[in-house]
């Protein structure tokens, strides 16, 4: 990270407080790109190394051990929340490759992020969080929070969130048939 915004560095935890820490911090930057008080260059930089490093780190290590573990995060959650990131992945990739923080192309741009996050870290926390709480024990939460913010921390540290790099995630989630209309 270049940017010198706090983002945070989890190393232990409850992997469910961990991602939900995470998208307080998402919904923190998002208002801050709206609104205007930061830097909204160095905002959308530091905002796109957390969020591609969350949602990777998600896919790699928690989601297939929580499908595996509760008996409500079956196959359609999991794909559902791996859609959701391709959406927000894409939206954030038109953030990042605007020239300028102050047009009216910027603004839509992030109404359009705000709208697609809001809505996967409302439905995260419902269908996949909330019944993890219930049905996964505290050992495998424990184990899965060290995992996930040790990668999380790994690829922020790698610069996951470059122009290049989301772009390069994007064409994967095209090629994978995720960006498929409905
Ligand atoms: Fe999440
Ligand atoms: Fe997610």
């Amino acid at each position: 990270m270049t940017t010198g915004i706090d983002l945070g560095r989890p190393e232990s935890g409850d992997v469910l407080d961990l991602i939900t820490d995470d998208h307080r911090r998402f919904e923190h930057l998002l208002s801050q790109l709206r609104l205007g008080t930061a830097d909204r260059d160095a905002v959308r930089r530091a905002f796109a190394d957390v969020l591609i490093a969350h949602g990777e780190a998600e896919e790699e290590l928690v989601y297939p051990v929580l499908r595996k573990k509760a008996e409500d995060i079956g196959e359609h959650e999991v794909e559902h929340g791996e859609e959701e990131h391709a959406e927000g992945n894409e939206a954030l990739l038109k953030v990042l490759e605007l020239k300028g923080t102050d047009t009216q192309a910027f603004t839509d741009a992030v109404e359009e992020l705000s709208n697609l996050i809001a809505h996967h870290i409302a439905e995260e926390e419902l269908t996949i969080i909330r019944p993890a709480r219930e049905q996964v024990s505290g050992k495998v939460r424990l184990e899965l929070g060290a995992k996930w913010a040790a990668r999380r921390n790994e690829l922020i540290d790698q610069g996951c969130g470059s122009e290049d790099n989301v772009r390069r995630i994007v064409a994967q989630a095209e090629r994978e048939g995720l960006l498929d209309d409905d």
